[in-house]
């Protein structure tokens, strides 16, 4: 049954986005250009928007966690954006009345890590809040907010000194369950036989216990009291919670705050009758993960995400149901060969699934596990998120975007209906007012195994299938991940900026990406560097020869595996005059032992260091520094857990010994990916003019 290895991955890059039907830009003019003369003049025609700049690229909003009220008449969504003054980024919640097509701000302090929920009667909203405690005031407390629909307002009850981690409501309106975590670190020496000292050790969190509370609301009037109770104290982590009303229990999984020596993470239930039965419902090494209640609330809903089961055959994110009555595990979405992005109950029985295949992620559902997938058309693109709901207006709610039209939330009457859905919000408006670069899947044969790889080409505004082009080939993380025809911009995914800098940007979808099947993603095992590297240099290739790019003018970069992706590179080929390396690795073993995700490792290189000490090293740039030329650019942040900074130091050392141009940006007070928004944009700031500076060509 489900007996399958952990699954970690290395960096996730959210590669975001959604979108609208895509419009045609009239380029025929220059389709026809032949293949001899670059074509670099403006053109000066035709009215032109302005090109989005530096500023307004790290101005954009994203949607999450879309949810209808019971009644259908209201839809709850999260926007996350960039709040410049407090250096961080603000997250607001928003209800959308469906009839009057009211939108509300219910707060721009969110806690976005708890999810916020909504009271099984439709009236109230259960969220939580950043907040601080008062040093040494004893009665400061954190608290959970209540938000009225019908009057608007908002109630606050205290909670004590704990934040929970999860919140969920009973059958009715009187009683919310959260759950708190007690941390203990790792620095105590009996628990600890290792004596790490590295900030990079201290990060390493292990949790102690978890305590389940309800806090019982008695409703008089326009005022509420409350009272706190203790249901039972676990010894492990509890990350997600659902009611069960038919049964009366609390169904709750662990999450894995550590990657290594994690104990076992699987679905519990505790009989709210008798708080001493808690059961284990699955066994088992995988972590099971957005657990969900079907409609009918007799099964569980869950993903995996394994990368090695007991056979060795490798295996993407899966989605299984639990049948609560006789505890039998069926899986969904088994002839689905691409990579499940999300899912929601469906209200009949069954799910939706958000399933990406190549570049796009389309909707698709399933009634039951035995019966076909359907394939619901809609809009090119991303859909990131979906609600459903009874009410005839508006029965399916999204978030889309694509490389053309920015993230937004999206209306329909009907499932079968996705190409008449209607935008709800505006936020990111500035976007369609801008000259996007426009967009479009090139593929070729990686000539060693004639494989076909694709990638996504983003051209300079105004420039759609010119010629002689300078190239950037931005090479997304993971690989556990994929490029994908959306709009989401950050410090990692900047190909629309760099676009509308003046170079054509090739984001190449390499062996070991998701939505190519389960083979296409586990051929790079044993091979990672190697393989990937030569699935990009093919596609470089292929562009010289469609006359497309200019062989003189190209550069490269990419973030986690995409950085390393980049060191490899420089290794391989002179061909490069500029490199943009962020977060990535040179040396494996040292990485291997310093990260947080080392079960990895053992996937990627198809064994520990000391079984396959020779792929270790043939996959490693480190020992092919005498080989690079390419002036680079390295970017780190002081505190990454995933990719040690070591990493970055070790090759600014070797390239700086070497006479190469070099230059290193450490970000302090950053991990893996950045959290203060200028950061990001001092990034790709200095990466722009890196490129400017080295990547053109040069007489
Ligand atoms: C930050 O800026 C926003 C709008 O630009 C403003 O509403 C808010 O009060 C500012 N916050 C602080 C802490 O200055
Ligand atoms: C929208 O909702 C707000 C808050 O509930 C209310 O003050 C406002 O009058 C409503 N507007 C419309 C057009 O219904
Ligand atoms: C809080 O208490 C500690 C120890 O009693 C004391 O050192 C510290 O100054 C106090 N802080 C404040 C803000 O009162
Ligand atoms: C919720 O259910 C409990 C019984 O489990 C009942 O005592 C209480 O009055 C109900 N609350 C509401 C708001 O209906
Ligand atoms: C260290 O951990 C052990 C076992 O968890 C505990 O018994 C001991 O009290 C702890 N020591 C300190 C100094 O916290
Ligand atoms: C570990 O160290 C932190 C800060 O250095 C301290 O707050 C914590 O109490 C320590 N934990 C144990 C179990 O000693
Ligand atoms: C860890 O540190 C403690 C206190 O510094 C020391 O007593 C102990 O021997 C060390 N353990 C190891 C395994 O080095
Ligand atoms: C509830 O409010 C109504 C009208 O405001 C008032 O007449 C009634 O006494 C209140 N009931 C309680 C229990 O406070
Ligand atoms: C409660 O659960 C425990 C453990 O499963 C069981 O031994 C006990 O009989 C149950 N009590 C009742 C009243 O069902
Ligand atoms: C799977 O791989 C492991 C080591 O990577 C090996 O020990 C095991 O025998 C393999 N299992 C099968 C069924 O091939
Ligand atoms: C769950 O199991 C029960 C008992 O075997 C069965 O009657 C029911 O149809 C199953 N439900 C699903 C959705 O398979
Ligand atoms: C590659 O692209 C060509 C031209 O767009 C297309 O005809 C062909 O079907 C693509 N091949 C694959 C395997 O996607």
């Amino acid at each position: 049954m489900l007996a399958l290895k952990i699954i970690l991955y290395f960096t996730i890059i959210f590669n975001l986005s959604l979108c609208l039907p895509t419009k045609n830009k009239a380029n025929s003019k220059f389709d026809k250009y032949s293949n001899d003369k670059p074509v670099r003049d403006k053109r000066s025609t035709v009215e032109t928007k302005p090109k989005v700049t530096l500023d307004e690229f790290f101005d954009y909003t994203t949607f999450s966690h879309l949810s209808f009220s019971s009644t259908g008449q209201h839809l709850l969504f999260q926007t996350t954006r960039p709040s410049w003054n407090t250096s961080s980024y603000a997250n607001d919640l928003w209800i959308y009345d469906i009839q009057t097509q009211n939108k509300t701000l219910i707060t721009n302090n969110l806690n976005p890590y708890v999810t916020s929920c909504w009271s099984p009667s439709g009236s109230y909203i259960a969220l939580l809040k950043y907040e601080k405690l008062i040093a040494n005031d004893s009665y400061s407390q954190y608290h959970i907010y209540l938000y009225s629909v019908d009057s608007n307002e908002i109630t606050s009850i205290p909670i004590g000194k704990n934040i929970p981690s999860v919140l969920i409501w009973s059958h009715n309106d009187s009683f919310i369950y959260f759950v708190t975590n007690e941390f203990v670190q790792l620095n105590n020496t009996s628990n600890n036989p290792y004596n790490f000292t590295s900030e990079f050790k201290k990060t390493q969190q292990q949790v102690k216990t978890n305590t389940i509370f309800r806090i019982d609301i008695k409703w008089n009037n326009d005022t509420i009291s409350t009272t706190k109770n203790i249901i039972k104290v676990v010894p492990f982590s509890i990350s997600e919670l659902l009611y069960v009303p038919y049964e009366e229990k609390l169904i709750f999984t662990g999450l894995s705050y550590i990657f290594s020596g994690t104990p076992n993470i699987d679905i519990y239930s505790l009989d709210l009758n008798n708080l001493s039965s808690l059961t284990r419902l699955t066994h088992n090494k995988i972590p099971e993960k957005h657990l969900q209640l079907s409609t009918d609330g007799k099964n569980v809903l869950f993903t995996v995400f394994v990368l090695l089961d007991e056979d060795n055959n490798s295996a993407t994110q899966t989605l299984y149901s639990l049948n609560l009555t006789n505890k039998q595990v069926s899986r969904f979405a088994e002839d689905f060969d691409g990579n499940i992005v999300k899912y929601i109950p469906k209200l009949d029985g069954g799910v939706y699934i958000l399933g990406q295949w190549k570049t796009n992620v389309h909707i698709y559902s399933q009634q039951s596990p035995t019966e076909d997938e359907i394939f619901h058309p809609g809009f090119q693109g991303t859909y990131r998120s979906i609600a459903a709901s009874s009410n005839p207006n508006c029965s399916i709610a999204f978030v889309h975007s694509s490389t053309e039209w920015p993230m937004e939330v999206y209306c329909v009457d009907d499932i079968n209906n996705l190409l008449l859905a209607k935008q709800i919000t505006n936020e990111n408006k500035l976007f369609t007012e801008r000259n996007l670069p426009q967009t479009q899947v090139y593929n070729w044969t990686n000539q060693d195994d004639h494989r076909v790889i694709e990638g996504i080409l983003h051209y300079p505004p105004e420039q759609f299938r010119w010629k002689n082009l300078p190239l950037l080939v931005l090479i997304h993380g993971g690989p556990t991940s994929a490029s994908l025809n959306e709009l989401y911009p950050n410090c990692i995914n900047w190909a629309l900026l760099a676009a509308s800098n003046g170079w054509l940007v090739l984001e190449p979808n390499y062996r070991g990406s998701t939505g190519y099947g389960e083979e296409f993603r586990s051929e790079l095992r044993g091979r990672p560097l190697s393989l990937a590297g030569k699935d990009i240099l093919s596609g470089v290739d292929q562009l010289i020869k469609d006359r497309i790019v200019n062989p003189y003018e190209l550069a490269v970069g990419g973030c986690s595996f995409g950085g390393s992706l980049t060191n490899w590179l420089i290794t391989q080929t002179k061909r490069f005059n500029a490199a943009l390396s962020c977060s990535g690795q040179v040396e494996h073993v040292s990485s291997w032992g310093l990260t947080d995700a080392h079960d990895f490792y053992k996937y990627l290189f198809n064994g520990l260091p000391w079984e396959t000490p020779h792929i270790y090293q043939n996959e490693a740039p480190i020992y092919q520094l005498d080989r690079v030329r390419t002036p680079t650019l390295i970017s780190t942040g002081e505190k990454d857990t995933r990719v040690s900074p070591s990493q970055s130091y070790i090759l600014q050392r070797g390239l700086y010994t070497r006479g190469i141009n070099v230059k290193l940006l450490v970000f302090s007070n950053e991990g893996h990916t950045l959290y203060n928004p200028w950061n990001s944009k001092m990034k790709v700031q200095e990466e722009l003019k890196w490129l400017e500076k080295y990547g053109r060509y040069k007489n």
